[in-house]
């Protein structure tokens, strides 16, 4: 499937609102993650060996970043032909710790989930809908695309 210009520039647009309150959403998309699947939690070493509170913990931050940075690097490089595969190699070597981690495919999908609901609830109200429909559906596209090469690296490892 294509991905346009205007995809990339609605997630490069939407990823600064994600960094201008960078901490608030990483809260919002790591309590969404936990709603969803709260098995997942144990899954991480940073919440399970830390007196820090769930809301106030730096390594959640990290995380929470990576995923929407990761997620905007796809976007960007969608738009440009063939420029998605140089983001590979780092792909599936990610893919390789999340097999490490205990994380499997289905995770994904929950992380999907949280990231897309995150992005919608910080859009503004004044956006006309079909804005809004566009830019989750761009981010759902990118984030596809690097989901995929990463769970077909865990396949392959397992
Ligand atoms: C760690 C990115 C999806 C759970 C990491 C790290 C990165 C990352 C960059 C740090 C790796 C390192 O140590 O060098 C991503 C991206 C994702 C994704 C881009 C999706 C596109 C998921 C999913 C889960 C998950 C679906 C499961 C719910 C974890 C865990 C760690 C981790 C448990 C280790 C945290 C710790 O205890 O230190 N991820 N991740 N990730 N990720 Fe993900």
């Amino acid at each position: 499937s294509t991905f346009t210009k205007e995809q990339s520039q609605l997630v490069i647009e939407s990823w600064q609102m994600v960094k201008k309150d960078s901490a608030t959403n990483s809260l919002t998309f790591f309590t969404k993650i936990f709603e969803i699947a709260p098995g997942a939690r144990a899954l991480f070493s940073f919440l399970k060996d830390s007196d820090v509170p769930f809301d106030k913990n730096p390594k959640l931050k990290a995380h929470a970043l990576n995923v929407f940075r990761l997620t905007g690097d796809s976007a960007s490089m969608l738009g440009e032909k063939g420029a998605i595969d140089a983001l590979h190699p780092k792909l599936k070597e990610l893919g390789k710790k999340h097999v490490g981690y205990g994380v499997i495919a289905a995770h994904f999908d929950v992380v999907k989930s949280a990231l897309l609901s995150t992005i919608e609830s910080l859009l503004p109200e004044d956006w006309p809908a079909e804005k809004k429909v566009a830019t989750y559906g761009a981010w759902a596209q990118a984030y596809d695309e690097l989901a995929g090469v990463m769970i077909n690296e865990m396949q392959v490892v397992r």
